[in-house]
């Protein structure tokens, strides 16, 4: 039998993996877009849709009765069940059970089989030959092996055995609301009931970690494939936005590692050039030089680029400022701005050498690439000028580990 603090450390411990479940299953619904009675909804006014909407969440939820002499292991039940899905109640025979049935329908009943006063499964049976009670399913709860025909025999849609792992039990009430089979519950666990709500712990905690990274891989490959797409317009290949992101992260990590904490900075580096689609072909493509106007048209990509992506998610942080700053230059003469110095943020500042080095070192319809050195030469000339000096320190300090990236990076085209 558990000690009280035990009892209290799983009393947390269920709160916790409810909010964790429902935290999962709430992702999942937004995951999944919009109802089907968004459309319905739309005419009405916004207070005739809350209570809609406060009306159909409430009928939704599923009554459950936890019918057990155990007080603690009825908090406990009632915690791990506790959520928008659930109603629950709880009483302590199956006397007070019988009185709140008069008035009260549960889609389940959770009934422990070792009740004081009238035993769990001759309640069962009773339930079972009562026409009032046929929609309530009920679940026995047991620390005895009690075997499939018995529960059948009493009229229980399933078995439960204690002590219990509470993902079990929340995919055992679903497939018993879902569907009129007998569902056998787990075996008896050899661990007790602390362990397996810190093992459910435990492998909620994990699905979360896994589910962050496959989001964010999804995130980087969606802004990689977007960047790519707007970089061929003027580019040969989509690899410029692939190397200026590793030249910037490269740089980033040398001038201030803490500016990596924040993802939103990797998708401004890759969709910087994003504003270049608002740009006409004649304009963008022209192999002459500009006329004033056409450089005006061009200068504007950086504002445009902002303007499309102000309200995607996953740029909002140092990923946005890096869109519409990268054209700005430390001595004030850059756009669209003109920010001076530390006014321009860190990471537009980065990725400004990372940029610049990038297409110096590439073909472009007007001219040659320059020698690696030769560009290297010119960013040290513009410290100061164009470029934040400290960024240029930073360049230098791993201006080899670049000039690898390029060549990887060039090999690939
Ligand atoms: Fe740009």
């Amino acid at each position: 039998m558990p000690s009280w603090f035990e009892w209290a450390m799983l009393a947390v411990a269920a709160w916790v993996v409810a909010s964790c479940v429902l935290g999962l299953l709430v992702a999942r619904v937004i995951a999944a877009g919009s109802t089907p009675s968004d459309g319905v909804a739309a005419w009405e006014g916004e207070a005739a849709k809350a209570s809609r909407a406060a009306f159909e969440e409430e009928a939704a939820r599923q009554r459950v009765l936890v019918v057990d002499d155990d007080a603690p292991l009825r908090s406990l039940l009632r915690a791990t069940l506790s959520s928008d899905e659930f109603d629950v109640r709880e009483v302590a025979s199956a006397e007070e059970a019988r009185e709140i049935l008069r008035f009260w329908r549960p889609r389940i009943i959770l009934l422990d089989v070792n009740l004081p006063g009238l035993d769990g499964l001759s309640f069962c049976t009773e339930l079972a030959r009562s026409d009032d009670h046929r929609d309530s399913a009920v679940v026995l709860l047991t620390g005895e092996q009690i075997s499939e025909t018995t529960a059948r025999l009493a009229g229980a849609r399933a078995v439960v055995r204690k002590p219990f792992s509470p993902l079990d039990l929340i995919a055992l009430v679903g497939r018993v609301v879902g569907g009129r089979d007998f569902v056998s519950g787990a075996p008896n666990a050899e661990d007790g009931q602390l362990l397996l709500y810190a093992r459910d712990l435990a492998s909620i905690a994990q699905a979360e970690r896994s589910q962050r990274q496959h989001l964010q891989q999804a995130y980087r490959q969606t802004a990689t494939a977007l960047a790519e797409a707007a970089d061929v317009r003027d580019r040969a290949t989509g690899l410029h936005a692939k190397r200026v992101r590793r030249y910037a992260l490269d740089l980033a990590e040398v001038v201030d590692r803490s500016l990596l904490e924040d993802p939103s900075l990797e998708y401004g580096f890759l969709l910087h050039g994003v504003g270049k689609i608002g740009i006409a072909d004649q304009v963008l493509l022209k192999p002459g030089p500009l006329t004033d106007a056409e450089r005006e048209l061009i200068r504007a990509h950086p504002a445009i680029g902002a303007e499309i992506l102000r309200g995607v998610t996953m740029l909002q942080g140092t990923g946005i400022d890096v869109v519409r700053h990268h054209h700005e230059r430390w001595d004030g003469a850059g756009y669209p701005d003109r920010l001076v110095g530390e006014r321009i943020p860190l990471g537009a500042r980065i990725f400004a050498v990372a940029d610049t080095l990038d297409a110096m070192t590439t073909d472009r319809p007007y001219r040659a690439a320059l020698d690696w050195d030769d560009a290297v030469e010119e960013i040290l000339a513009q410290s100061g000028r164009q470029f934040d000096p400290d960024v240029v320190q930073a360049f230098l300090a791993v201006e080899t580990k670049l000039h690898n990236a390029y060549e990887e990076l060039s090999l690939v085209a």
